[in-house]
């Protein structure tokens, strides 16, 4: 029997090529975890590489999405009291106009807001509602038109402007039951 004469060569058929426990380490090394490090690089290079860098082009609309409060959820009451445009200035726009913040203009700052009061309140509501260039619509709020007409009658007297509060709606609390 060749297996009887030629044990060593018996033996090395069945031990395989992993002969020292550091044979061993490396083999469960490179087995086990190396493969989890590359699949974790790859995951990462396939995740990272085709977005464009946040906000590169145009970087104040970026940051102004960001910093507008978004995906905000209000239950709104259709009786509830409409706030006044004091209220709803310090709620939503304070928050870039009270500083000028992304090159809006500032609040009682007469020649920022001069040459955009000569375009007249109906222009203003309309940019404000439906948000202009940085400013998103109502400014990122969630509001009745009204209310955000009574804010910028509220900014726009701030800075020199005459325009008249907005008339509440009338006799709607009387025809809802
Ligand atoms: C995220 C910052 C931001 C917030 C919040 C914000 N605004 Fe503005 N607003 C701007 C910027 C920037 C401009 C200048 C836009 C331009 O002319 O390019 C602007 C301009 C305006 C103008 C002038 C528009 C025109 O046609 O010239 C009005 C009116 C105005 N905002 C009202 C409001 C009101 C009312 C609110 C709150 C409900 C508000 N904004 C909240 C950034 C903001």
């Amino acid at each position: 029997m060749s297996d009887n004469t030629t044990p060593p060569a018996h033996d090395k058929v069945h031990s395989g090529p992993v002969k020292t426990p550091k044979q061993l380490l490396l083999t469960v090394f490179f087995s086990f975890v190396a493969p989890i490090f590359i699949m974790i690089g790859l995951v990462y290079y396939v995740t990272a590489s085709p977005q464009p860098a946040a906000g590169t082009g145009n970087p104040e609309k970026a940051l102004a999405a960001r910093i507008q409060k978004i995906g905000m959820i209000e239950i709104r009451d259709a009786n509830r009291e409409l706030k006044g445009g004091e209220e709803v200035y310090n709620a939503q726009c304070s928050a870039c106009h009270a500083v000028g913040l992304l090159g809006s203009p500032k609040f009682g700052d007469a020649v920022a807001w001069g040459p955009r009061i000569k375009t007249g309140y109906e222009l203003l509501l309309t940019s404000a509602v439906k948000g202009k260039n940085a400013m998103g619509a109502q400014g990122g709020g969630a509001f009745e038109d009204l209310e955000i007409g009574r804010a910028v009658v509220y900014m726009a007297n701030a800075a020199g402007a005459t325009f008249d509060e907005p008339a509440a709606p009338v006799a709607v609390a009387e025809t809802a039951q």
